[in-house]
């Protein structure tokens, strides 16, 4: 029996056969589907995208059901205990892991591109006082575009490659320099000796002393958090990329696009809202209530579900562990009680277990985050750094890809039909 599809219009009795490819059938096959010559043809409808595959890839791989995230085949676990953030973007990047010499190569590459033009640093000045540091992310690396003229080549392989360090590299300076004016700080420039989140957090809280000390343990823990972040196959943020760049604009203005998707709550803006909830619920005792008020429709238990894991996110698995290793060096954070009462009692409760509503990774990330010193404001920053990876890695398998066209989905129009226009004096 060949791959098909049988359809059967009911409205003028044919028959359609489907071929079925990777247990898809192709949308515009569809179109052969018409009542008439004059017809448009079928098509499909499903906002937000709940059952189109948009792209082939071979990059991330998420079982749902079964609690699973894999990196070109790697599990994510295995990479949170045994890699670190460079080497899982060279592979997310790349497809294999890095040999020595590519490694090496890898990591200078990166560690040259730290530096971002002293213009952005004005450009930062201008924010107000307490603007919000992922609306000056934002900003800043749609910026970058007018900077890195090159960036517009983005058919040439090697000019690709160049922005691909910039962004990676520069990512964490930009991200520092928003937190420093937020603040009133003075810029820290990047200290090239230093690994990739040692820099980091030398770039935010470096004061007087000659070389800024980063604790390895909390170095080490925001770098399995930065593995934990830096892909997650078709989500909002990488829809946007790919729609972006579709239009072939330079991979700056792309990510600028990419990190205002991820801005929102309900996607990387929720470890904010994770930690704004614990705050407004206080103490243990009042999270019956809290829960009560949810399963009536006031609000979300934030940092719980996910469009595509039906299961415990394997994500907030390796973060609970982290934080205790992060909470030995720092002080353990009162809310963690709040967010272990709120999971106890939404893994029990019939609201959330029919709906399959998990914690996510979102979840725990922000009382580590919150413990390290970062304030809440910070968090869909820490987020947007090593979801750049993700992000370029998606750009550049559309761009290679020979089915990708310009994104332009269809619309069911349910508007007027046409009329005559009325003048003002005329209108009632
Ligand atoms: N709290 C309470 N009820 C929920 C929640 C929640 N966090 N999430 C989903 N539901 C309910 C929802 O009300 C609906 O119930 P009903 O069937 O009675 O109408 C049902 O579960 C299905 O929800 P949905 O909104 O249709 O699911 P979705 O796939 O469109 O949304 C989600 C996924 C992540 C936007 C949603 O679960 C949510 O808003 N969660 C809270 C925000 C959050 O933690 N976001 C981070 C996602 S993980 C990190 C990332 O990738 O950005």
């Amino acid at each position: 029996m060949s791959d098909t599809l049988t359809v059967i219009d009911n409205r003028t009795g044919k028959k359609y056969e489907l071929s079925i490819s990777d247990g898809t059938i192709k949308a515009l096959d569809l179109r052969q589907v018409k009542v008439n010559e004059a017809d448009f043809g079928m098509m499909t409808y499903d906002p937000a995208f709940m059952n189109t595959a948009a792209c082939k890839s071979r990059i991330t791989y998420i079982d749902g059901d079964k609690g699973i995230l894999r990196y070109r085949g790697y599990p994510i676990e295995q990479l949170a205990e045994s890699s670190n953030f460079l080497e899982t973007a060279y592979l997310i990047l790349y497809g294999e892991l890095p040999t020595r010499s590519q490694y090496d190569e890898w990591v200078q590459h990166i560690t040259l591109h730290t530096m971002i033009q002293e213009n952005i640093k004005t450009l930062m000045d201008g924010f107000h006082y307490n603007a919000h540091p992922m609306g000056m992310l934002i900003s800043t690396v749609g910026a970058l575009s007018t900077f890195y003229v090159d960036a517009k080549d983005i058919h040439d392989p090697e000019s690709r490659r160049k922005q691909i360090h910039r962004l990676i590299a520069k990512m964490p300076t930009l991200a520092a320099f928003a937190y420093r004016h937020s603040v009133g700080r003075p810029y820290v420039y990047p200290d090239n000796n230093l690994s990739y989140t040692a820099n980091f957090m030398s770039m935010l809280w470096k004061m007087t002393e000659p070389q800024f000390q980063a604790n390895p343990i909390l170095a080490k823990a925001l770098d399995v958090l930065f593995i934990l972040h830096a892909d997650h196959e078709q989500n909002c943020s990488a829809s946007a990329m790919r729609g972006i760049g579709s239009s072939h604009v330079d991979p700056y203005s792309a990510i600028a696009g990419a990190a205002a998707a991820l801005y929102g709550p309900l996607h990387g803006g929720a470890n904010e809202e994770v930690l704004h909830m614990l705050d407004a619920i206080g103490t243990k005792a009042n999270v019956p209530a809290f829960i009560k008020e949810v399963k009536v429709g006031k609000g979300r238990l934030m940092g719980f579900g996910h469009r595509v894991y039906k299961n415990y996110d394997p994500r907030a698995k390796v973060i609970k562990r982290l934080a205790d290793e992060v909470f030995e060096v720092t002080r353990r954070n009162p809310k963690l009680d709040i967010a272990l009462e709120l999971e106890r009692i939404a893994l029990e409760d019939e609201y959330f277990v029919k709906r399959k509503l998990y914690p996510n990774v979102d979840f725990y990330s922000g009382l580590i985050y919150q413990a390290m010193g970062f304030p809440v404001e910070m968090f869909p920053v820490l987020f947007s750094i090593p979801r750049t990876v993700g992000w370029i890695a998606q750009w550049e398998e559309m761009l290679n890809d020979p089915d990708q066209k310009i994104a332009r989905p269809r619309q069911i129009y349910l508007g007027l039909g046409q009329r005559e226009y009325v003048a003002m004096i005329k209108r009632s």
